[in-house]
């Protein structure tokens, strides 16, 4: 069997290594798996690192369609990708997440009657002003298997009719829904010995024994908008009156810090000395701070994911989240761009650290199961 795998993004390529993993391990004889880079993440710390670090085979293919707007981009990539699909004749694209690049793996595939196998399907935020909510519906409409991480996918794909009891043969017409767990989970409970044993980062930035708070910001609905990316930095300066905070800057944010922010307020940033702003990390150092920090705040789904994976309290930065189940067990609060929002929900971790953090995404094996269910449907 041949699956043409699409990745783009930085959180794609993390994800795929699981399933390269899986491959390798497990179904070498039986899957060939040709990996596209549709060059969405292009700097090398958004993307190399991850394929240096992680033993993810290099790519066979990199479309280099770099940044532009959302139509530019993604129409670069459906063409990039239709060309590359009708050379190789695979018997499934694989597509993860909610990206631009899952979007154009999706109508390329689609329209050219390649099935869809969709990983991280049934996500939903219920708010269609997000590009990635528009990228993920239109996937899971155009797949054949949909692979949800949690129980709240399963749910939504249920509510918008997508047979639950059908039978094969599967189609896009009659696609197949399998509950199976997070691929992320599986990568981070792989990575997490080999992260405190490969990294020094806790050692390099003098974090040993000194409670942290990580920080990411990167969408776009905050990024975007002054007075959001203001609220959310106003509230990192008081709470480094606190606890120090580790900000591994996304690109975008690094940008968008110097002309969506007073100078009066950069200066702050700049020079305040318990705010760290660091260049994008590696992934075993990204687990290492996960894994040392005394609480995570992020618009990041992947970073609000392992946080709780860690079993650390997590503050979001969002208005609403995918991830409904971390925030209904109490482990992580929405704040949005709110400055006391975000103060109240530190003040309540500071009193309430959470200290149950039930199994709501898999058993750490999502990938071998994705990849069975993948053999059968060939067979049938
Ligand atoms: C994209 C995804 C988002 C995902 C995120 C993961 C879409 C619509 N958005 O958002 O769902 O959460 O990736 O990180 O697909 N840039 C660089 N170097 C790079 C990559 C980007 O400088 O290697 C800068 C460019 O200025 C670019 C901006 O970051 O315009 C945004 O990049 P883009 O890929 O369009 O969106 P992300 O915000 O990264
Ligand atoms: N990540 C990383 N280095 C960083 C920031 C994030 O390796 O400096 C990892 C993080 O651990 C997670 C993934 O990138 O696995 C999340 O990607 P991102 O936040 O860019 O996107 P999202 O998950 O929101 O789509």
């Amino acid at each position: 069997m041949k699956l043409v795998t699409i990745i783009g993004a930085r959180p794609q390529i993390i994800k795929a290594a699981a399933l390269s993993r899986a491959i390798k391990n497990h179904f070498s004889d039986r899957i060939q798996e040709v990996i596209v880079h549709t060059g969405q993440h292009y700097d090398d710390n958004m993307s190399q690192v991850f394929f240096d670090e992680l033993q993810i085979p290099r790519p066979d293919y990199n479309l280099h369609v770099g940044s532009a707007s959302h139509g530019v981009q993604t129409a670069r990539m459906t063409e990039g990708i239709e060309a590359l699909l009708i050379k190789e004749q695979p018997d499934f694209i694989v597509l993860y997440g909610d990206t631009n690049s899952t979007l154009a793996g999706a109508v390329a595939a689609a329209k050219i009657h390649v099935p869809i196998v969709h990983i991280e399907a049934g996500l939903r935020s219920f708010n269609k002003a997000m590009p990635e909510e528009i990228n993920r519906i239109v996937c899971d409409h155009c797949s054949t298997l949909l692979f949800t991480p949690t129980k709240a996918g399963l749910d939504n794909l249920k509510r918008e009719g997508f047979p639950m009891d059908n039978n094969g043969p599967f189609t896009i017409d009659n696609p197949k829904v399998y509950h199976c767990g997070d691929i992320m989970y599986d990568n981070s409970l792989h990575f997490a010995d080999i992260a405190e044993e490969k990294t020094d980062i806790i050692q390099r930035m003098e974090l040993v024994g000194k409670p942290f708070i990580l920080a990411t910001i990167h969408r776009d609905t905050n990024t975007d908008y002054p007075e959001r990316l203001s609220a959310i930095f106003r509230s990192i300066i008081k709470l480094s009156k606190e606890c120090q905070v580790v900000l591994p800057l996304h690109p975008r944010t690094a940008k968008l810090l110097k002309t969506n922010l007073d100078e009066d307020l950069q200066k702050q940033i700049f020079t305040c000395q318990d705010i760290k702003l660091i260049p994008p990390v590696s992934f075993l150092e990204m687990i290492a701070l996960e894994l040392h920090a005394q609480l995570v705040m992020t618009d990041s789904g992947g970073v609000q994911k392992e946080a709780y994976f860690f079993k650390k309290p997590c503050i979001i930065l969002r208005p609403e989240t995918e991830w409904v189940e971390i925030v209904q067990t109490g482990n992580a609060i929405l704040a949005d761009a709110d400055e006391s929002r975000i103060m109240e929900a530190w003040q309540h971790f500071q009193n309430n650290p959470p200290t149950a953090f039930p199994e709501i995404f898999g058993d750490g094996h999502a990938a071998e199961f994705m990849l069975d269910k993948i053999i059968s449907c060939k067979v049938l």
